[in-house]
């Protein structure tokens, strides 16, 4: 594993050539990501969650079915009224910017490790050689849950007021993320026990993300075309910076951020779990030319010693095949990052049974 220069650093030079490891053709297969491809019936579906949880009425139904036909036909859907207070989406974008700030000598004691499997602390992900291309990004990874599994030295090493506030977010993003499973699986006729089971002390990681500015945003990419490894996927934008493209029949659809909206995905774990029902997507970042980006990405998997799988309640031979195997989590993970972000295929090749 190699830990990258930040680019905010580098941008701070004032280049006018992009450094070559940046430069990438291959994300943008001969089409312009600046041409606006989303169009009215291109918003991705708006989920009220209060709505959803208000018992036997029409507004609950309503939401549930649009819920439902969100996972099934887009994998991405934004959420309001989720309970995230205002108050604290404020002071974690202040927070944020701090922690992209740092003085060097600061943010070097909370860099990622070479030899790391997790990834913790300031880096990317998956670069293993200098000559592999980069994304124009700077992140900061650790893991929030099971507290157990946090790393202290992390912990302290953060600003004392974006730890508390990530505290916070952590715990109300938990609380979400169990009420829309418990939705989901309702509306997939899954068992809720299993999902229970499989989540009350599941695992969240969370990326925070800076994508500063790039003056030739054309020739790089903000974060690598994937889809994600977890279960359900929340992102927070935390300004109103466009960047994030979802691929929906073949064309990359951004998602026009709504103040204070939060955006989820359906990751390839729930893929699996829901034996093929709810697909997960593929999506990327584009940087902006001019305006910096902040969002933060929390990624939820199964408790950390459970198996995977497609759901038991969902399985039954010959009629409902499993499409995909049962592996441990950390073999699961172990596959993950031994792969580049390519696109949407390595996890569930790993998992799908062949005929
Ligand atoms: C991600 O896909 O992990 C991050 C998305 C974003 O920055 O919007
Ligand atoms: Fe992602």
């Amino acid at each position: 594993k190699v830990v990258v220069p930040s680019v905010h650093e580098l941008i701070k030079e004032k280049i006018t050539e992009i450094p070559n490891p940046y430069i990438r053709t291959s994300c943008f297969d001969h089409e312009d990501h600046h041409t606006n491809q989303s169009t009215a019936d291109h918003n991705i579906p708006v989920i009220d969650v209060q709505g959803l949880l208000s018992g036997e009425s029409v507004l609950a139904d309503s939401e549930f079915e649009k819920l439902h036909s969100a996972c099934q036909d887009w994998g991405f859907f934004q959420v309001v009224n989720h309970g995230i207070g205002s108050l604290l989406i404020e002071n974690l974008k202040s927070e944020m910017r701090n922690l992209f700030e740092l003085p060097v000598e600061e943010r070097k004691k909370i860099c990622q490790e070479p030899g790391d499997q997790m990834a913790e602390g300031f880096g990317q992900l998956f670069v293993v050689s200098d000559d592999q291309k980069r994304d124009w990004s700077d992140t900061f990874y650790l893991t929030a849950l099971p507290t157990k599994l946090r790393k202290p030295q992390l912990f302290a090493g953060m600003p004392v007021l974006l730890r508390e506030s990530l505290e916070t977010y952590s715990s109300g993003l938990k609380n979400l993320t169990m009420i829309l499973l418990g939705k989901m699986a309702k509306a997939l006729k899954m068992d809720s026990d299993e999902i229970e089971e499989l989540f009350n002390d599941c695992l969240q990681r969370m990326g925070l993300n800076y994508y500063p500015p790039c003056p030739k945003s054309e020739q790089v990419i903000g974060l690598s075309p994937h889809s994600d490894a977890g279960s359900l996927s929340i992102v927070l934008q935390l300004n109103e910076t466009e960047g994030l493209q979802i691929r929906k029949d073949g064309k990359w659809v951004t998602v026009k951020p709504i103040p204070g909206a939060l955006i989820v995905n359906i990751g390839d774990m729930l893929e699996i779990l829901s034996n093929g029902a709810y697909p997960s997507i593929e999506h990327r970042v584009v940087v902006n030319p001019t305006m910096e980006r902040f969002s933060i990405a929390t990624f939820h998997s199964t408790n950390p010693d459970a198996e995977i799988g497609p759901a038991h309640s969902l399985i039954d031979p010959p009629h409902k095949p499993a499409l995909f195997r049962r592996e441990t989590l950390k073999k699961y993970y172990q596959n993950f990052f031994a792969h580049k972000l390519n696109g949407k295929t390595t996890n569930l090749d790993f998992m799908r049974i062949q005929n």
